[in-house]
Parts: structure tokens; sequence; C-alpha cells
């Protein structure tokens, strides 16, 4: 008899991030010695600009060690609504601003403060991994709808209106998105608020966390549209624009009734976020995008790169992201291959760990995050690993059979 599990069903049934999972295998292989190349992470490889650092350092020295207030410190508030304002054309007041540990915790305390036991949580797909594993948390239902890259990964009003229910609460989406690229249009996301306008007991959480890595023009919020605004929970943070993953600071804008649900599951958690990390917020928000237009201009030549790179590997079908720093190929033309220890590649899983281990270069099966005919790479590296990577792929790839 199999003895019962001391841990809680709630944990039993969560999967591990399986982005954190592939870059975890990749520095073991690493550690080992083999020249892993990672393009499985979702994170900026330049540095956190000077600015925000020496802010840090400063609020040390001005003794911004205590806790700090739950929904962040009022400067930073303040910031972060003059940014909506400034960037977005969005209005907010600061009692609408609730800052946390990271984008991440964000969209957890909005799902946690916003679902009841089988609500339903209608998820585009492919979407960022996390999503779907919160709603499971929260015991809300994931509904997905699958798109492909022959429509670039974006959903159509119709298909948003057939998946409605009477237990639908929430819609979730980030554009530009992890992991395809995809960016929604002013026009694209007018067609989604017409639907919403249908059906006023759904909520939207829209993560802009990639705002500013765009290729096709300005950042659209869905926030911006009226008749809708006040049922939009915006979920921003300083990771990607500043780079600044490791520090740990996001946010949420919504309404006082929301900002202040989410205040109180804060504080019952984990508490206001590194006061530290906040100072430096401040000094990123202050000083304005030039450092964010930098890694922008970077991002936009690798991304053609890679575009070029992936296009000349026989088998793997592409299409040119918009946004974001990531390519979602579609793979699927290797299923049921063999690879040179008579392995069969099943699905992007196996694909992933295959391309690990044969050409070492992590990346992640597209199964995690809902559609497992392709894999993401990130192209958030150097020029030079990029190439190597892409090199590799490619041999590897060629040597199934
Ligand atoms: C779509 C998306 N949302 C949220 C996050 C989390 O960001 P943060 O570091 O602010 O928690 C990520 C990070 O990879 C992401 O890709």
């Amino acid at each position: 008899m199999s003895t019962p599990s001391i841990l809680s069903d709630r944990i039993n049934s969560l999967s591990e991030s399986a982005t954190l999972k592939m870059t975890k295998l990749g520095r073991e292989l690493a550690a080992k010695g083999v020249n892993v190349i990672s393009l499985s992470v979702g994170e900026p490889d330049f540095n956190t600009p000077e600015h925000v650092k020496q802010a840090a350092k400063q609020a040390l020295d001005d003794n911004y060690t205590r806790y700090s207030p739950v929904p962040g410190y009022p400067e930073l508030r303040k910031a972060i609504v003059d940014k909506l304002k400034n960037e977005n054309g969005l209005d907010y007041d600061a009692s609408q601003i609730v800052v946390s540990t990271g984008a991440k915790q964000s969209l957890s305390n909005a799902i946690l403060t916003l679902i009841n036991p089988g609500d339903e949580v209608i998820i585009p797909t492919p979407y960022w991994v996390s999503y779907s594993e919160m709603v499971t948390l929260a015991e809300g239902k994931s509904v997905f709808i699958n798109t492909t890259i022959d429509s670039d990964f974006k959903i159509t009003p119709e298909e948003l209106e057939a998946v409605i229910t009477p237990k639908s609460k929430l819609f979730m989406f980030s554009s530009p998105c992890n992991p395809t690229g995809s960016v929604y249009t002013k026009a694209e996301l007018e067609g989604l608020v017409r639907v919403f306008e249908k059906y006023p007991n759904i909520y939207i959480i829209s993560d802009e966390i990639y705002e500013h890595i765009n290729f096709i023009g300005q950042h659209e919020s869905i926030a911006q549209f009226d008749s809708i605004k006040d049922r939009v929970i915006l979920i921003n943070g300083f990771s990607k624009a500043f780079a600044m993953t490791g520090w740990r600071l996001g946010y949420l804008a919504a309404t006082k009734e929301i900002a202040l649900a989410n205040d109180k599951l804060q504080g019952q958690t984990t508490s206001g976020t590194c006061s530290i990390a906040q100072r430096a917020g401040i000094a990123a928000l202050d000083q304005g995008l030039e450092t964010v237009l930098e890694m922008k201009a970077a991002f936009a030549r690798r991304r053609e790169l890679v575009y070029n790179l992936l296009k000349d590997i026989p088998g793997v079908k592409t299409n040119l992201p918009q946004g974001a720093f990531y390519f979602f190929p579609d793979i699927s033309s290797f299923f049921g291959k063999m690879d040179p220890q008579g392995n069969v590649i099943k699905d992007s899983a196996d694909l992933a760990l295959y391309l690990l281990n044969e050409g070492h270069v992590a990346t992640v099966g597209g199964d995690s995050f809902g559609n497992n005919n392709y894999i993401r790479l990130s192209y958030a590296a150097s020029d030079e690993n990029l190439r190597e990577a892409l090199r590799r792929i490619k041999e590897a790839l060629a040597k199934l059979a």
C-alpha cells in the first residue's frame, strides 16, 4: 500500500514551472563542464541601469531598511500613476496601485482576490506558464482558446464569445505575449472589448510586462477603453523594462475595491516588497526610457538574426514575432522521429530535452505554454551565442530520422 502524501492536494496538483525546470537542467549540465547556451530563460541579458543601482545604494545609506507600507511607498505609487498617465494615457489614483514582489505576485494575487472555486478563467493559448497553475491554486477552472502560428497566435472576438459561459469570471492575456511575441493592435483589442461590453461580469487581467519591447508601434493597453476600464486589472513591473528581474518589483492597477482587496491579501502573506528595490524602482521610473530603448534596439537586431537562422532550418516553421524576446516556432514535423540513441521524440518536451542533451541548447517545450507543437526560444542572449545556438539546433535536428 502506498503511503499517503503528506503534502496538500493543492500543492500535489501544481506543476513545476517548465521554464525554471529547463533553466535548472541547463545549469546542472553546465556545472558538469558542458558549454550550454541557455535560450530558456525569460530574462534580459543586460545589467540593471547604473542610476537604478545607485538609488539602491543610496536607499541603504538613507536607512530604507524597515517595513514599507503593504501596497508600496507613496512616492513609488505616485511615480507609477505618472508613468501610466504619461506613457499609456491612463488615469489612475495612487490608491488604485498595489506594488508587489513582481508581476508574478500581482497576477497570482489578482486571481486569488477574484476567483471562487469553479469560476472559469478564459486563457488564450499559448499562455505564460504560470497562468493556468495560478488558476488551479485558486480552485478556478482554466478555459483555453487555442491559437496557432497561422493567426500569429491571436484570438478573434468570435472565438472569445464562443467560450463564454455564465461561470466566466476572468479573461487573462499578455500583449506583447510570452511565449509568442504576438502583439494585439488597438483595433484587435477593440474587437475583444465589444464582446466584453456584452458580459459585464467578466474581468480582464492585462499582463503588460513586455510593453516596451514592441516592434510594431506604440503599446496599446486594453485599459484605454472606458467602457471596460473598471474591469481591467493591469499588471506590470520592472523586470523586463529595466532589467531588474532579481529585484522582485511589480504592480497592479485596478479599481479601488480590487486594489484594497489585493492590499489585504498581501498584508496577510508577503507584506510590502523589499524597501530598497522600491527606492530603486522610483529612480527607474524617474529617469525615463533611455536604457529601455537601447535594450529594444538590441532585441530588434537579434530578432532579425534569429528569424533568418530559424527560417533556414528544415522542418521548422516560424513567424516573425512582433514583441517581447521570444520565438515560438512549430517543430511538430519532428514528432515520431528517432534520435541517434533510438529514443522517439513524442512531444515538445522530448524535443527540448533532446536539444539540451544533444545540442547543449536550453529551450522550453511548448506543452507547458499550452501548445505542444512548438518550442520557445528566448533571444535575450548575445548575437554570438544566438548564432552558435541556432547552428547547434540545426545540427541536432538534422540527426533526427
Ligand atoms: C508574461 C509574463 N508575466 C509576468 C512575468 C513575471 O514578471 P516578474 O519578474 O515581474 O514577476 C513574466 C516573467 O517572465 C512574464 O513573462
